[in-house]
């Protein structure tokens, strides 16, 4: 089994890297240690897709996913999210390999009461999602071998790289460490994720699923005030946790209040592997004390 992971640095890439140990994977990154690989070029794209590597998986984690920079640079979040998405679906479909395409929960808008299945219709808020939204179409257009995984709130053992290192527990465990009560809003709710579940599950999806459109979030669905709880409760850090409200703080970003996603495809096909959210946690807490 041949395989490319693009954007192999990130949080969820190294994790895909981990999982695949066992097959012939290559990684591709802007700046890495793999291929260097723009995906917003589409003939380096198929040369290093179609000519070159000539995988049956491409894993595509590539993403400008900075949410406050899309918002004031939509060229560049379109020529990475959408374009970029597509020339990789392009020189897939050309190489014939498998194309798993990642992408987000807030292509969902206002108004959710349940968790959205992938026939709920998206209604995006802000320039992020509307770019990955117009990836998911375009990959969909270009490759009719691909699976689209929808997922939210990620954290891993890599740093997300978009988001200058830091994931939403080490910045908790930070401001616990530098402060004495911190912050966190209750009025977002969405589903924490740990990377490597989530590779596990991308890994069955690629060997097993029909194509189509998969959400594949950990289960249940928490705000950011209760997942902060949760991680000072599991590492026994005392510190005030205040509830806040999402327009307390100053935002040019719209994000949904309600954007938990509900595994359905998968778990129609017998797929659907993640964990609990709390239990994702416990795992990636323990990963994190055996390598400190
Ligand atoms: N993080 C979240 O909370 C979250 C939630 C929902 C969905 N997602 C989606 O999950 C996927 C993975 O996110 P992540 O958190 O693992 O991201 P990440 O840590 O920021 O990693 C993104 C990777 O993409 C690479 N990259 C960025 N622009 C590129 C380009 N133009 N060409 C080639 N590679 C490029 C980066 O390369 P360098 O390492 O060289 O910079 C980096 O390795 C993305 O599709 C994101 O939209 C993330």
């Amino acid at each position: 089994m041949r395989v490319l992971v693009i954007g192999a640095q990130g949080q969820l890439g190294a994790d895909l890297c981990r999982e695949l140990a066992d097959a012939e994977v290559h990684r591709a990154d802007l700046d890495g240690d793999g291929h260097l690989l723009d995906i917003r070029g589409a003939e380096t794209v198929r040369q290093l897709i179609a000519d070159a590597v000539k995988p049956d998986w491409v894993f595509n984690c590539a993403a400008a996913h900075n949410v406050p920079r899309c918002e004031e640079e939509p060229e560049m979040a379109f020529s990475v999210n959408a374009a970029g998405a597509r020339n990789v679906a392009i020189a897939c479909h050309a190489a014939g390999s498998r194309l798993i395409q990642v992408s987000t929960d807030y292509v969902f808008g206002s108004g959710g009461t349940r968790p959205f299945v992938e026939t709920d219709l998206p209604a995006p808020l802000n320039v992020y999602a509307a770019s990955k939204l117009a990836g998911e179409h375009l990959v969909a257009a270009e490759c009719p071998n691909h699976l689209i995984i929808r997922t939210a709130a990620l954290y891993g053992m890599a740093p997300c790289r978009a988001k200058g290192g830091r994931n939403f527990v080490d910045t908790m465990l930070h401001l616990a460490a530098t402060r004495p009560e911190v912050k966190v809003v209750t009025d977002e709710i969405s589903t924490p994720t740990y990377t490597r579940a989530l590779a596990r599950q991308m890994r069955l999806l690629a060997e097993r699923a029909e194509p189509g459109l998969y959400h594949a979030t950990c289960q249940g669905a928490c705000s950011w005030f209760d997942f902060a709880r949760a991680i000072f409760e599991e590492t026994g850090t005392a510190v005030n946790v205040v509830p806040a409200m999402a327009a307390e703080f100053q935002s040019l970003v719209k994000r949904p209040a309600y954007s938990a996603l509900d595994n359905r495809h998968a778990r129609d096909q017998a797929l659907d592997v993640m964990p609990y959210w709390r239990d994702a946690l416990r795992d990636y807490l323990a990963e994190r004390r055996e390598k400190a």
